[in-house]
């Protein structure tokens, strides 16, 4: 199955809802960036956001993280392709135990990814790789309403149980050590244009060669499904950027 996984989500922009304006914009909420800063892209996948943060901070130096070779190879083409090779390292490492000293980094960013370890962990053990003053942006999927219907909490009660509205994930963030720079909740297109319909896409793509296999079928369900629940539900969750600051 894991494999199979892998497979569909190969050789596709982003592993999840982003775009560059949005990560533009919460560079912007960040306020005054340090000039040549140390930047770590935790859960990078193929590296969208990577080189988005390159281009925006031309005297950064920044390392992608990610513990899937396939997604890693990815972004190394295309760091080739740009010529980026001196400014974008890609590590191959857990996010549970990034291979940094402490306050090595001056900002810390993750798109779509804290949720493999929980929002509250990911705050907390990434908390001593930044400097002091140093900023964490993460999106993170959230509730956007405190009521909302039994079938949309059910599916996400199962998916993702640690999933919080997003006066939540405000708090965690004042008990973790860091403060609010600022916060905005995702356009539903961002889902779409680079995860989404992509995914779409390959989906179809891929069809004929796992006919009759069951697991395929099966995962293929699981992306359809969530697929459906965003288009029914999107007024009740999204991904919401949030940008911090460490104290
Ligand atoms: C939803 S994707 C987001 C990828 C990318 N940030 C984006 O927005 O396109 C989550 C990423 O986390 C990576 N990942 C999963 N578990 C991980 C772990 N324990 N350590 C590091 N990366 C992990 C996956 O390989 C995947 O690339």
């Amino acid at each position: 199955m894991d494999d199979i996984f892998l497979d569909i989500h190969r050789c596709m922009p982003r592993q999840g809802p982003g775009n560059n304006d949005l990560t533009r914009r919460a560079l912007t909420l960040a306020g005054t960036l340090p000039p040549k800063a140390a930047i770590l892209d935790i859960g990078c996948g193929p590296g969208m956001q990577s080189l988005c943060l390159a281009e925006e901070m031309p005297d950064s130096r920044i390392f992608a993280l990610d513990n899937h070779e396939v997604f890693l190879k990815e972004l190394e083409q295309k760091i080739h392709e740009q010529k980026l090779g001196n400014r974008v390292q890609t590590i191959n490492a857990s996010m549970l135990a990034p291979p940094f000293e402490k306050e090595h980094f001056d900002i810390l960013w993750s798109e779509g990814a804290i949720y493999i370890m929980g929002f509250e962990n990911g705050l907390r053990l990434w908390n001593p790789l930044l400097k002091p003053e140093g900023i964490l942006a993460v999106s993170e999927l959230s509730w956007i309403r405190h009521e909302r219907p039994a079938e949309i909490s059910a599916y996400w009660e199962e998916q993702y149980p640690g999933m919080q509205h997003i006066s939540g994930n405000i708090a965690v963030i004042e008990k973790t050590g860091y403060r609010l720079c600022g916060l905005f909740v995702f356009p539903v297109e961002a889902w779409y244009t680079h995860y989404y319909n992509p995914l779409l896409k390959r989906l179809d793509e891929l069809k004929n060669r796992y006919i009759g296999i069951a697991d395929f079928d099966t995962v293929v369900q699981m992306e359809k499904t969530e697929i459906a629940m965003l288009k029914q539900y999107s007024d009740y969750y999204n991904y919401v950027f949030y940008i911090m600051r460490k104290n």
